[in-house]
């Protein structure tokens, strides 16, 4: 369906649920999510009847996201049902990587073709100060479960930290070399109830040119990256600017959360209800809050919090 600007909005980014196994400080507060009641979770068959009714407005490609979607005890089937809707021609998901040694293979087995894993340093240290309790190694053991699932375009998202990993985005970038991936780096986001980061955290893009010198502009794939590719690398490399340079009149996506909610935005409060609806019921929400998709996100820097009302894991990026 195309929207009020003339935008076809053809991807939904579906969080199975808040929940999640890390608690990355610019994401989530530490004490994690207050559990909502079941009551209010939308159940497996609404999932997949909203797919249906998503994919009867034009939508293509669904991403699964959370909080960490491998949480949810029926990620697999969900992801196996999603993938059959008609019109669905790409189900790929987002994750933080520590579940895939036994998920990757029934994942890839239930149609899941391309998975995004966030890694935002190499160190392990650092890696358990950001994710407040996360061990590297558990990152590791899980990439390599995907490569060997045959997960092919993995991309690994890197959320940009001043003071925290600037000093590491030549050694990430060199992932590309390494391995057949594209490796991203992501302007963060000012959310609800994150770690109060100063203004100095908050840095531009434009530093991770300014860090590879070497780097080329390479072909767009589509997505909300700009891409760019050193010399001998496997994978792109991806810049990712929502702060600095956002990229809404080109947005092609809506989202639903595990309550059940369409976000015609990320960092809009607006929100259409799906849980217990019909078929048309759901298509008609579908509908408004496509027809209502804001122009553009509003200002986003350490003065101007993100007007989500929510956090990064209760909407899933
Ligand atoms: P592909 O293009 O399918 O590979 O995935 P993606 O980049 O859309 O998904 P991913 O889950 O890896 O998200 C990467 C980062 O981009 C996350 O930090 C998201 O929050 C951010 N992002 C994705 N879509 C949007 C968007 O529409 N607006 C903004 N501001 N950020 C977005
Ligand atoms: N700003 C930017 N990206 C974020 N992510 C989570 N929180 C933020 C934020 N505040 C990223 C994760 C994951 C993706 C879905 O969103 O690192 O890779
Ligand atoms: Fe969990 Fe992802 Fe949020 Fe980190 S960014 S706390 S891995 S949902």
């Amino acid at each position: 369906m195309i929207d009020a600007f003339g935008r076809s909005i053809t991807y939904l980014r579906i969080s199975v649920t808040e929940l999640c196994n890390l608690r990355c400080r610019y994401c989530m507060p530490e004490e994690g999510v207050c559990k909502k009641s079941h009551a209010d979770m939308l159940t497996e068959d609404e999932l997949i009847l909203a797919v249906e009714a998503a994919a009867a407005l034009g939508i293509t490609k669904l991403r699964i996201t959370g909080g960490e979607p491998l949480v949810k005890k029926n990620v697999v089937s969900i992801c196996r049902r999603a993938s059959k809707v008609p019109g669905i021609k790409e189900v790929c998901l987002t994750t933080n990587g520590v579940l895939l040694p036994e998920l990757a293979k029934p994942l890839h087995d239930a149609g899941v073709r391309r998975l995004n894993l966030s890694l935002d340093t190499l160190n392990p240290e650092k890696y358990a100060y950001i994710t407040r309790n996360g061990q590297l190694s558990d990152f590791w053991k899980g990439f390599h479960a995907a490569m060997d699932a045959g997960f092919e375009k993995i991309k690994i998202n890197a959320v940009l930290v001043g003071g925290f990993n600037d000093d590491e985005i030549e050694a990430l970038a060199e992932l590309t070399r390494k391995y057949p991936v594209d490796m991203r780096f992501i302007e963060m986001m000012p959310m609800c109830d994150s770690e109060d980061f100063d203004s100095s955290a908050y840095i531009p893009y434009t530093r991770v040119l300014e860090k590879l010198p070497d780097a080329v502009p390479a072909q767009p794939d589509g997505g909300v990256a700009k891409l760019y590719h050193l010399p001998g690398a496997q994978g792109n490399i991806g810049l990712i600017s929502p702060v600095s340079a956002h990229f809404c009149a080109d947005c092609n996506r809506i989202r639903l959360t595990a309550d059940g909610k369409v976000k015609p935005c990320l960092h809009s409060d607006a929100e259409y209800s799906l849980k217990g609806l019909s078929f048309d019921g759901m298509r008609e929400q579908l509908e408004k809050a496509i027809w209502n998709k804001p122009a553009w996100h509003g200002d986003l820097d350490v003065r101007h919090r993100s007007r989500a009302g929510r956090n990064m894991n209760q909407i899933g990026g």
